[in-house]
């Protein structure tokens, strides 16, 4: 060792740094799953002293989908995720990060993301749950692309799943009609090129009541003479004041976080909250009439987390969008939250 080398400090251990920015993110897989029993319309008015014909003309649903025995929020997860791992070409040991966005698992602990990733044969994967309601998905969507591009996961599933007919008093006019089940899931993963957008995400606590499960499980059950199960309750106008007129702005901030305008969109894949809500959204945003708007709502009611994988679905098993379709997804919902980005259809 010579006297210059002995007289030079070790270099102090330094952590690795992130990849460099040309790494890019994208949706490789979508998937869906949508209970097998169908529940018109007529089976619901009776309860809530309503008919067809109103919640038609209010909502634009005709039919939901219910989950029944065995479509637990788990398996439902299980078998949206499988169709989205086989589209993306994906193995399951290659998911290195599972997320399930959902507000309707009735376990506290441990997560539906743990059971899913174990169930799957994403081995070892981290694994958590996201309680952004509505925007459950999109926020899953959100941090995924975030991971890729920093080298924290090669391939994230996301799953947005509710069974909220658990959840739903079927005597309540404001949210027997509206809610329902359903699961659907994507893998994200590196891209060649930029495939999903910067999210332009938030939440309005100002607007908590909004909707909300009544009481805590333990004033539920043990605050009173007798145990009542918690159900959602929603101040459905107030929602859909706030969802109509503010969520359009939500929307044209992703698009320009992404640079893209509505002239280059080839599809609009809104949160399926209400019929009435997607159609101000469009008549605000001014989309041409070439873009395709997601309104599976008609046959699959509100299904939250879920609705918006869903609907992409829906999109291409319909042939209304094609791989590397430009879209514009926008979730928002109880909390208040919100979020939106422009991604590309996988
Ligand atoms: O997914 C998360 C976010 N959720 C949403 O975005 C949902 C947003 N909200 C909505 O979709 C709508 O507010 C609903 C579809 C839930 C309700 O539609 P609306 O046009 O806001 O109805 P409303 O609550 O203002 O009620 C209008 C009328 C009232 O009668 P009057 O006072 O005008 O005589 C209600 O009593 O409709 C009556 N009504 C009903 N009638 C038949 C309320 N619920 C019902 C019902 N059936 N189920």
């Amino acid at each position: 060792m010579s006297g210059e080398q002995s007289q030079t400090a070790p270099a102090a251990a330094s952590i690795r740094a992130a990849p460099d920015g040309t790494r890019h993110a994208g949706l490789l897989g979508v998937g869906a799953y949508r209970p097998v029993r169908v529940v018109p319309n007529d089976e619901i008015s009776g309860k809530i002293d309503s008919s067809d014909e109103w919640i038609r003309s209010r909502s634009g649903i005709e039919a939901r989908r219910w989950a029944g025995e065995g479509e637990t929020v788990v398996a439902m997860s299980i078998a949206s995720a499988g169709k989205a791992l086989a589209h993306a070409g994906v193995r399951p040991d290659q998911v290195g990060v599972v997320i399930v966005a959902t507000v309707s698992h009735l376990y506290q602990t441990p997560s539906a993301a743990s059971e899913v990733a174990h169930r799957i044969g994403a081995a070892g994967a981290a694994a958590f749950d996201v309680s952004a309601a509505c925007a459950g998905f999109c926020y899953g969507v959100a941090m995924a692309r975030d991971m890729v591009l920093a080298g924290s996961t090669e391939h994230a599933l996301v799953v947005g799943v509710e069974r909220l007919s658990d959840l739903t008093d079927p005597f309540d006019r404001s949210t027997a009609f509206i809610f329902a089940d359903g699961a659907g899931a994507a893998v994200v993963g590196p891209s060649a090129e930029p495939g999903i957008g910067p999210v332009v995400w938030g939440s309005d606590g100002s607007g908590l009541d909004l909707i909300r499960q009544e009481q805590p499980w333990d004033v539920a059950f043990y605050g009173g003479d007798a145990p009542e199960w918690p159900h959602l309750e929603m101040q459905g106008n107030a929602v859909y004041r706030w969802a109509a007129y503010e969520m359009a702005k939500i929307a044209q901030e992703a698009l320009d976080a992404a640079g893209v305008s509505v002239e280059d969109l080839d599809a609009f894949i809104p949160h399926q909250a209400n019929m009435r809500i997607t159609d101000v959204m469009v008549k605000a945003l001014r989309l041409p009439p070439s873009v395709a708007v997601a309104r599976d709502i008609s046959g699959q009611g509100n299904t939250s987390a879920a609705s918006v994988p869903l609907a992409m679905a829906g999109l291409l098993e319909s042939g209304e969008v094609t791989s590397g379709d430009l879209a514009l997804i926008i979730g928002f919902g109880a909390g208040l939250v919100y979020a939106a980005q422009v991604v590309r259809i996988p």
